[in-house]
Parts: structure tokens; sequence; C-alpha cells
């Protein structure tokens, strides 16, 4: 039997057009990607996390000579969050990136591994997450949970 997955999400020209509770994510997604440790791939990238209870987190990305001992801006902040508030609820997470790697119009979407742990999050936390992802011109994508960026994940379907 063929079956089709379809998932929805929407797409605005700016993240101006987004409320204003989202535009701060936006704003400070922006502001902590200037604090990346980044001096390997020069990529810039900051994400933030709105708690149920407003409260916003953020985090940067973070190399090492080592590589893989870094870590993606993405799970930087999700991990901050678990350890400061273990049974706090993430309504959004916000994501943006600056760099030669990234061109102007295009907008970085999650590494695989950041996708899993968003998702064990989501599950975890048993409130879906919305996901808002901003390229540099403005161009904004905004998903209504995790498990629409990572279907048929790992575990048993
Ligand atoms: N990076 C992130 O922070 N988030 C992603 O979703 C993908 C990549 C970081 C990891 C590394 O520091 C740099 O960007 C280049 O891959």
């Amino acid at each position: 039997m063929d079956r089709l997955l379809t998932i929805q999400f929407r797409e605005l020209e700016s993240w101006k057009l987004l409320d204003v509770t989202d535009q701060e994510l936006v704003v400070k997604a922006y502001a902590i990607s200037q604090n990346a440790y980044a001096p390997y791939s020069a990529f810039h990238v900051g994400a933030s996390v709105r708690l149920q209870n407003g409260e916003i987190l953020t985090g940067s990305n973070q190399e090492n000579i080592a590589y893989p001992s870094g870590l993606c801006a993405e799970r930087v902040v999700l991990f901050y969050t678990g350890s400061q508030f273990p049974n706090s609820k993430i309504e959004t997470i916000c994501v943006v990136a600056k760099g030669d790697l990234l061109p102007y119009d295009k907008i970085l979407s999650p590494c695989g591994a950041c996708r899993q742990v968003m998702l064990e999050t989501e599950i975890r936390q048993t409130n879906a997450m919305r996901v808002i992802l901003v390229s540099q011109n403005e161009k904004t994508l905004v998903f209504n949970n995790v498990k629409d960026l990572l279907p048929f994940a790992f575990g048993t379907i």
C-alpha cells in the first residue's frame, strides 16, 4: 500500500510578520549567535527557547579543535534548559545562523542529531514544541511540532 505523509508548516516573507512574542525569540537568537565559538567553521548559530512560563533561554554553537566534541546551538540551549529547569516545558524553539557557509536567502535547518534531541524533549514534556527557522533575508518557516521534522524517528513504528 502506498502512503503519503503530509507536513503542514507556515512560510512568511519576514520574521517581522510573526507575533511579538515570536519576534522576541528571533531577536534573542540573533543576539546570542554573536557568542558562538566557531573558529573552525566561522558559522555562527543562535537558538532561543521560550518556556511555557514565558521565560526565554538562549544558546550558541560551541566548537572544539577535536571537532565532534563541539555542540550545535540547539543542543546547547536544550541541554541547558533541561539541566536548569528539568520540569519546564518549551513552547517554541527558534534557530538562526550567519556565516559564509550559509547563503543569505537560505534557512539553516537543524541537523539530524539536534532533531533527535529536540524530539526527545518534545516527547518528554508531552507538549508540542513549535520550531521557527529564519534566514538572513528574513524568510521564516514555522513548524507546529518537532515530530514533523523527524518522521519515522528511532524507535518502534
Ligand atoms: N551547527 C549548529 O549549531 N546547528 C545546526 O543545526 C547545524 C550546525 C553548528 C555546528 C558547527 O559549530 C557549525 O554549525 C558548522 O557545522
